[in-house]
């Protein structure tokens, strides 16, 4: 009775993030990407008025998803696995260009956070800052993400 309980729990857990071990590096990463598109969301919200302007706020989310941005990469495993996932063999086959656009990433998030270093900011800085970003996750998901 017990065992079955622990059994449905686990089924059940397994199955809230779409059949995938969130211990996993899959798991891991997905969960790492997820976090970085509620961060980089609430910047461009905030920048284009879909969310309350609130410098204190923009600050802290900019060093956020500058320290998230460093670590999906580490949980893309050597030999690509065999779970289903939404990576293109390419980012196996490829690595060195999958690692460059993961740096190119890093260094818009750097960036941002440079220029929040001094308030008050400059929004239209920011909007270039987080618009650079942004086309760093669509550069990498065009050459190396199946949707
Ligand atoms: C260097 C490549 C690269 C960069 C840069 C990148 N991603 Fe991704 N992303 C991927 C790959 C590959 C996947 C496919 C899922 C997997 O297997 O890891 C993915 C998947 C995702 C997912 C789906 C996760 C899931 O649940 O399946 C989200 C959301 C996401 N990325 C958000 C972002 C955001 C936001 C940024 C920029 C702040 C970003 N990514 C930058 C490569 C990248």
């Amino acid at each position: 009775m017990l065992k079955r309980g622990v059994l449905l729990a686990m089924v059940m857990s397994l199955a809230a993030c779409g059949g995938v071990d969130p211990d996993s590096p899959l798991g891991k990463r997905k969960a790492i990407f997820k976090e970085m598109l509620n961060v980089s969301e609430d910047l461009g919200g905030m920048l284009r008025g879909r969310l309350a302007y609130d410098e204190q706020a923009f600050i802290e989310k900019s060093a956020h998803l500058d320290a998230l941005a460093k670590k999906p990469w580490q949980h893309f495993p050597a030999i690509q696995e065999d779970e289903r996932n939404s990576a293109r063999d390419e980012v196996w086959q490829e690595q060195e260009r999958f690692q460059e656009l993961a740096r190119a990433l890093e260094q818009t998030t750097a960036h941002l956070v440079l220029s929040t270093t001094e308030p008050p900011l400059n929004k239209s800085v920011l909007a270039v800052r987080v618009q650079a970003v942004e086309d760093a996750c669509e550069s990498c998901h065009t050459e190396f993400r199946a949707y």
